[in-house]
C-alpha cells in the first residue's frame, strides 16, 4: 500500500455556478490506525450529489455548510485495507461517509458491511439514500392512487429515474422531464415513461400543455425554477407536489421571479410538501425491502454514470449541474 495519497480540499466558497477553483488536490500521508476499533478503508466508489452544492454556500440550508479549508466529504463504498482489531477483515466491502480521499481511517461503528450478493454501487443509489428518497417521497408525500398522473422533473437523474419506475410499478401514468432528446428517448423506451419532455427545447411549454391535457395529480419536483413554473399550470384539483430538490436554483446568486405558488395551490386545492429523506428513517426498513425485491426481480433498473479515476472526481461533481449524468453519478477511484 502506498504511503502517500491524494485528498480533495474545499478551499473557497463559490458565487454562482461552482467551478474547479473551489477545490484543491493535495498529497498527504495515508492515515494510520489509532483507535481500538479503527478501520483503514480504501475508497473504490464515491457518490457525487447535488446537495453538496448547497453545503459549499454559507446561507441557510437544511445541512451545515462545509468548512472552508477542510476536505470534501460524502457517501462512499470502499474495501477494507486493514481491519485492525475490528470485526472487519481486509477485502470486505463497506459503505460509509468519509473525506474525498483515496484512504480513510474510520471507527468500525460508522461503517456498514455490504451484502456480497449485490453489486457494491447499489448502496449508493437504488438500495441507498437515492432509492429511499424516491420511494419515501413518492409514497408518503405523493400519496399515489393507481391510474393517477405523475410528472417527475429531473427524471433521467438518480432520484428521478427511480421515481418514474416506482411510479410505473405502482400503476401510475408517468410523465418525465429531462434536459435532452436522448434522455427523453431513453425514458420513454427504457424506463416505461409514457411521455418525456425536453425542457431545453424551444417548444417545451407548448409540448407540456399538449401532453398534459388531463392534468397532473402528483408532481415530484427535483429541479424547481422555470421547469416547475410550467408544470404548476397543469395541476389537477387536490394535486400533491413533492418538493424533493431544487437543483436549478443551487447555483443562483440572486432569487429569480417565479409563479405565485400559493395561488396555484389555492386554485387547485393542492398540497406541496418539502421533505428530507433522513428525517423519515422509520420508513426505511419497509422501503428497502420493497426496493430490494423489485431490484432482485429485475423490475427496477439502476442506471449509473461512472467516471473513472481520481482526477475525474471534481468534474463528475460539476457535471451534475450540466446534465452530464444519466442515472446515478459515481466516481470510480480504484479498480473494483
Ligand atoms: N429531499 C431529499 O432528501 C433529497 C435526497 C436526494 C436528492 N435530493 C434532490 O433531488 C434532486 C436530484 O438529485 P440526484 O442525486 O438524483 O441528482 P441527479 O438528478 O442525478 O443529477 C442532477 C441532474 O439534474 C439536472 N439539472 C442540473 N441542473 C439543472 C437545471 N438548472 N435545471 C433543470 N435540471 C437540471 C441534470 O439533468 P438534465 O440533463 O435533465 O438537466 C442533472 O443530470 C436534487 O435536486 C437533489 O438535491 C433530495
Amino acid at each position: 500500500m502506498a504511503d502517500m495519497q491524494r485528498v480533495i480540499y474545499f478551499i473557497q466558497r463559490p458565487h454562482g455556478m461552482v467551478t474547479p477553483d473551489a477545490f484543491e488536490i493535495r498529497e498527504e500521508r495515508v492515515p494510520r490506525l489509532t483507535g481500538d476499533k479503527d478501520v483503514l478503508v480504501e475508497t473504490v466508489y464515491a457518490s457525487v450529489d447535488p446537495y453538496m452544492r448547497g453545503r459549499l454556500s454559507a446561507g441557510k440550508s437544511y445541512t451545515a455548510p462545509f468548512a472552508v479549508g477542510q476536505p470534501m466529504a460524502g457517501a462512499m463504498v470502499g474495501r477494507v485495507a486493514d481491519g485492525g482489531r475490528s470485526s472487519l477483515t481486509a477485502g470486505e466491502w463497506v459503505f460509509g461517509s468519509w473525506p474525498w480521499a483515496e484512504y480513510a481511517v474510520l471507527p468500525e461503528t460508522s461503517l456498514r458491511r455490504l451484502d456480497p450478493s449485490l453489486p457494491p454501487t447499489t448502496a449508493l443509489h437504488v438500495l441507498g439514500l437515492t432509492g429511499l428518497t424516491a420511494y419515501v417521497g413518492l409514497t408518503k408525500f405523493g400519496r399515489p392512487q393507481a391510474g393517477e398522473r405523475l410528472v417527475v422533473s429531473g427524471s433521467a437523474g438518480s432520484v428521478g429515474s427511480l421515481t418514474v419506475q416506482i411510479g410505473r410499478l405502482l400503476g401510475l401514468a408517468v410523465y418525465g422531464i429531462a434536459g435532452s432528446d436522448d434522455k427523453c428517448q431513453w425514458l420513454e423506451q427504457q424506463m416505461g415513461v409514457h411521455k418525456a419532455f425536453n425542457y431545453r427545447a424551444a417548444d417545451f411549454a407548448d409540448a407540456l400543455a399538449a401532453g398534459l391535457q388531463e392534468g397532473v395529480d402528483i408532481y415530484f419536483d427535483n429541479v424547481g425554477g422555470a421547469v416547475t413554473d410550467e408544470v404548476l399550470r397543469h395541476l389537477n384539483p387536490h394535486a400533491r407536489i413533492v418538493i424533493c430538490g431544487q437543483i436549478a436554483l443551487y447555483n443562483q446568486d440572486k432569487p429569480a421571479q417565479h409563479r405565485p405558488l400559493f395561488s396555484d395551490l389555492l386554485i387547485s386545492r393542492a398540497q406541496a410538501t418539502g421533505f428530507i429523506v433522513g428525517e423519515h428513517q422509520e420508513e426505511f426498513p419497509k422501503a428497502l425491502k420493497r426496493l430490494q425485491s423489485w431490484y432482485r426481480l429485475g423490475q427496477l433498473h439502476a442506471e449509473e454514470s461512472i467516471a473513472v479515476g481520481f482526477d475525474q472526481w471534481i468534474n463528475a461533481f460539476l457535471g451534475l449541474f450540466a446534465g452530464a449524468n444519466r442515472g446515478k453519478a459515481i466516481v470510480q477511484i480504484k479498480d473494483a
